[in-house]
This record gives C-alpha cells, sequence and structure tokens, in this order.
C-alpha cells in the first residue's frame, strides 16, 4: 500500500499494511484483534511532519476519526471535542466562522487534530498548547482509552510527552479545546502588525487574523498539495545569550527572540539562508527559494535524498556559527 497520498512530502513509501480507523472502539479492535497481535503498528495521521526514508514493514493505522462537538458552553468560552482524524485548517475555519477565538493565528497549518498536540504546532505568536483542554488518546498495548489533560501533556516550544516519554505508546483519538467567545487577539508578530496595517485594519476582527496570517502564510511557505514539504524542517536553536553576543559582532544582522533567563532563540532559516543553502536544489529535492527552513520535494525525490541534504545543511550552519539544528520532523 502506498503512503504517497498520505505525508505532505509525496514519497512513495510502502506500508506492508494499512488501516483507516473511524472510531476509537474500532481502534481498540484492531490493536487487541490476535492476528495483529505480533505485528508492527505504525500510527500515521495527516503525514504532515514524517519524512519516509524506508518502507514501512508495519501495520499503518490511520486515525480517521471525524466530529467537531460542543461538549459545554458558558458565558465566555465554548469546550469543543474534534475527532483526530479532522482537518486541522477545516476547524479552525470552523472557529472563525462562529468566532470561537484561540486558533486564528493557526491557520493554514498542514495535517490533522490529532497530530497538533504530538508536536505542540505553533505559529505567529500562538501554541496550540494555549487552547487545549485535554488529549484523548488509546494506548496501543491495552487497547484502553485515557485522558491526558493539558499539564500532563508537558507541552514546551515543538514538544509534548508524545515526542519523548509516550512515544509509540498511544494513539491520539480526539482533542478537546477551549475556546474564547469574546476573542482576543494576538496580533503582536512583527509579520502580521505589518500586514494589518497595509491593509488599513485597524479594528480587526478574527477572520482578519487569519485572513492575514493565510496571505503571510501563502507568500512565504509553499503549498503541500503543488510542492511536497513538511513545513519547518528544523526547530530554531535557543542559545546561550554570551554565544548570541559573540556571534552579533561578527554578523550584526542576526535576529534573535528572547527564550527564558540568558537565552536566546535565533531564526534556523536565517542561518541556513547565511549558509548560503536558501533556494538550493539538487535533482528533485530542495531548499525553498522564499523560506530556507523548509526542504521540499518538487516531484520524484526520496526521503533519503532530503534526509542528506539536511545532514549537509546541519554540518554547514555548525561549521559557520558553532550551532547544531534539530529536525522538527520525524525520521522513519
Ligand atoms: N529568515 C531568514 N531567511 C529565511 C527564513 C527566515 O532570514 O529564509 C529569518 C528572518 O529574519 C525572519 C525570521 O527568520 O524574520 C523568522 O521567519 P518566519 O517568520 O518565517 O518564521 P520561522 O522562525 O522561520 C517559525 C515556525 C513556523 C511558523 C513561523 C511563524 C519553527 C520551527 N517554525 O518559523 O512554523 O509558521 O515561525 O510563526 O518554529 C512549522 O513548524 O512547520 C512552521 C511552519
Amino acid at each position: 500500500f502506498s503512503l504517497r497520498d498520505f505525508n505532505t512530502f509525496g514519497f512513495d513509501a510502502i506500508a506492508q499494511y494499512f488501516v483507516g480507523v473511524k472510531s476509537a472502539e474500532e481502534l481498540t479492535e484492531i490493536l487487541l484483534d490476535p492476528s495483529w497481535k505480533h505485528i508492527t503498528k505504525f500510527i500515521l495521521g495527516g503525514g504532515s511532519n514524517v519524512l519516509f526514508t524506508k518502507d514501512i514493514d508495519a501495520l499503518v493505522i490511520h486515525p480517521a476519526i471525524r466530529g467537531i462537538e460542543k461538549i459545554k458552553e458558558d458565558e465566555s468560552s465554548v469546550w469543543l471535542k474534534v475527532g483526530a482524524g479532522e482537518n486541522w485548517h477545516a476547524f479552525v475555519m470552523y472557529c472563525v466562522e462562529n468566532n470561537y477565538g484561540g486558533v486564528e493565528n493557526l491557520s493554514l497549518i498542514p495535517g490533522t487534530i490529532g497530530a497538533a498536540p504530538m508536536q505542540n504546532i505553533g505559529a505567529y505568536g500562538v501554541e496550540v498548547k494555549d487552547v487545549i483542554e485535554s488529549v484523548e488518546v488509546v494506548d496501543i498495548q491495552t487497547g484502553e482509552p485515557k485522558i491526558f489533560t493539558n499539564t500532563e501533556c508537558q507541552f514546551g516550544y515543538r514538544e509534548s510527552i508524545f515526542k519523548k516519554e509516550a512515544k509509540g505508546k498511544y494513539v491520539i483519538t480526539g482533542v478537546t479545546f477551549i475556546l474564547n467567545k469574546k476573542p482576543v487577539l494576538n496580533v503582536g508578530y512583527g509579520d502580521v502588525q505589518k500586514t494589518l496595517q497595509e491593509k488599513n485594519v485597524t479594528d480587526p476582527t478574527i477572520r482578519d487574523v487569519s485572513d492575514v496570517i493565510i496571505s503571510i502564510r501563502r507568500s512565504k511557505l509553499p503549498d503541500p498539495a503543488v510542492i511536497g514539504n513538511a513545513g519547518s524542517f528544523f526547530k530554531n536553536p535557543e542559545i546561550p545569550e554570551d554565544q548570541f553576543n559573540a556571534l552579533r559582532e561578527k554578523y550584526a544582522q542576526l535576529p534573535g527572540y528572547p527564550a527564558g533567563p540568558g537565552k536566546v532563540k535565533v531564526p534556523a532559516g536565517w542561518l541556513i539562508e547565511k549558509a548560503g543553502w536558501k533556494g538550493y536544489r539538487e535533482g528533485n529535492i530542495g531548499v525553498h527559494e522564499k523560506q530556507a527552513l523548509v526542504l521540499v520535494n518538487y516531484g520524484g525525490g526520496t526521503g533519503n535524498a532530503v534526509k542528506l541534504l539536511s545532514e549537509k545543511i546541519q554540518e554547514s550552519v555548525e561549521n559557520q556559527f558553532g550551532i547544531r539544528l534539530t529536525t522538527e520532523v520525524n525520521f522513519i
């Protein structure tokens, strides 16, 4: 079974077995089915953050659990329970339609609801952890359902328990969000403020913010339906302030954002561009010409070629700046 349509890079990895599940109960059934007991299981959501470098000798389980359910509401907030298989951006559009605030800055992020807590997706000053109440999962070993509260998810920058201790142990089946009926907008991010001003929007609604973010993303980031990619390939590194100040002496333009006591976050895209990789192309793969943090498959490339390219980039950035980039994308 080809996974080409199940990863946003569009790589043609072959799964030994593949099954889509439509409910947590169906998932439990498959997990406990004696005929699948001894076969390795691999969970694949929207495939928006994976790099396949080989075929998958496993039963690939694709949670296709749908539904957006309002489970609670008070004067200021609404609680929505959403199936892991719902498309992330479609959910954001649903919230914008209903004037539920909190996810508008996360417009147009590829992938599914189930993938969002996994790496705590974030953009333009908002992270999904800010609106998650809890995450529903099923234990792969026992088939039992379980709930992780927001705190138990141990969210960090592009991090959660599901990428650390709990890695490979659970399938995310749904997420409960708390959204704001009296939206508080977050438009502090430079590009967002600038674009709102250019459009002469003085008193923005959540739809205005969503529209602006969609236009910024379209202008910089390749649409995975057209050019294969998995968004940012590396994380933005946090470096000690001393190291940042030393680098600034040599590179006066180096941007940096405060990242807690004594730490500065540096945009990996800037480092990669300065190291000369922006727009670089090697056969069918390369570095996006408008955003150096995004590696792309122009069609017909391989996951291994992207892996090799990412290693060359890591090495070259490390040689020039003394900073080792870590990947955001999961290598399979
Ligand atoms: N920059 C360059 N050259 C580039 C790209 C970026 O010099 O080719 C520098 C510029 O100084 C720019 C700064 O980097 O001002 C920041 O760039 P941008 O606003 O595009 O954001 P980013 O740091 O590259 C992060 C997230 C994105 C998210 C944007 C907006 C990570 C790893 N990436 O990118 O998330 O959309 O901020 O908030 O934190 C993703 O995770 O897949 C993703 C796309």
